[in-house]
């Protein structure tokens, strides 16, 4: 595994990979890498010839009043990880290699960044847009690989893609949890042990919509009520809300369509979010990309 961190030496690398005839798979992350992460790589380097992963802290993602400084990292746990798992390219850079001096060219997003999270965090998904646009031109990679985690972002991931006709396929992988339901989140690490049982509350809640929406209920309200119910421990719920999965609307009412179950709350001064997918037909769930790994 070659660790690079300027972009001259990506380049090289890429170059000779690209002159073999490797398909490039590439893992955006913001490192200490936890099982999730390790899902994605897992279906990269499963698909892909050569797995690129990053790992940086992207300063332009996080609010002034954010977790920026004090974000978790562990460089030496994550490189060991991308070690065992097979990967080419780990792209650890600086942020003056991702933002030169003078940088003043970003991504807006339409008003899909301005619901759900982007109603709490202003300018995040700007921040987010402009990084994976930035990171696919300097990776160029074939086929690039998301959590269902946070599925606005991969709404917001794939629509960027499309309006801009960047050259890449995403793929979409399911959320990786604990065995007890919490949905795995770099954040964890902040949770305290009574905070990490009211977190509990957020899966517990959208496990219990899922189960009543299998047993046929369809209205959307009662649905997340019943999810709120559960996760009223947090000290906010900042939305639970039925929305659509592709373009974020959010949905009241009967159900009858593919739709998520989204949900953001703060518990101790930390923000989580998780989500569900309902599919009233049991049909495939056509917004994970489906993969044999
Ligand atoms: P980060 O939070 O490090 O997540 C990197 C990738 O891992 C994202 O695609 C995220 O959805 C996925 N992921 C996180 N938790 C997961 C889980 N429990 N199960 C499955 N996948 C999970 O998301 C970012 O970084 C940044 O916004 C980034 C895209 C790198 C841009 O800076």
């Amino acid at each position: 595994m070659r660790i690079i961190r300027t972009l001259p030496e990506l380049k090289v690398a890429l170059k000779a990979l690209r002159e073999s005839h490797k398909s490039i798979g590439f893992v955006p992350t913001m490192g200490f890498l936890h099982e999730g992460h390790a899902s994605l790589i897992k279906q990269s380097t499963a698909r892909c010839d050569a797995t690129v992963v990053s790992v940086f802290v992207n300063p332009t993602q996080f609010g002034p009043t954010e977790d920026l400084s004090r974000y978790p990292r562990d460089l030496e746990r994550d490189q060991n990880l991308c070690l065992r798992l097979g990967v080419a390219i780990l792209f650890m850079p600086e942020a003056a290699e991702v933002y030169p001096t003078g940088f003043c060219t970003s991504i807006s997003v339409g008003p899909i960044a301005d619901v759900l999270c982007g109603e709490f965090r202003p300018g995040h998904f700007r921040g987010v847009a402009t990084v994976v646009a930035k990171l696919f031109n300097m990776v160029q990679p074939d086929l690039a690989f998301f959590g269902q985690k946070d599925l606005q972002q991969t709404a917001i991931i794939r629509r960027v893609v499309k309006d801009l006709n960047l050259p890449v396929d995403i793929l979409v992988a399911p959320t990786v949890r604990e065995a007890d339901g919490l949905a795995l989140s770099s954040r964890n690490s902040y949770l305290s042990a009574t905070d990490r049982a009211r977190a509990l509350g957020v899966s517990r809640g959208l496990f219990a919509a899922e189960k009543a929406f299998a047993g046929g209920l369809r209205d959307a309200d009662q649905l997340t009520a019943l999810a709120r119910k559960e996760m009223a421990g947090a000290d906010e719920i900042q939305y639970c809300r039925v929305v659509d999965p592709f373009t974020l609307d959010t949905l009241g009412g009967e159900i009858n369509r593919h739709v998520a179950l989204c949900a953001a709350v703060v518990i101790g001064g930390t923000r989580l979010i998780d989500n569900i997918l309902l599919t009233p037909n049991g049909e495939n769930v056509q917004f994970i990309s489906h993969l044999d790994v």
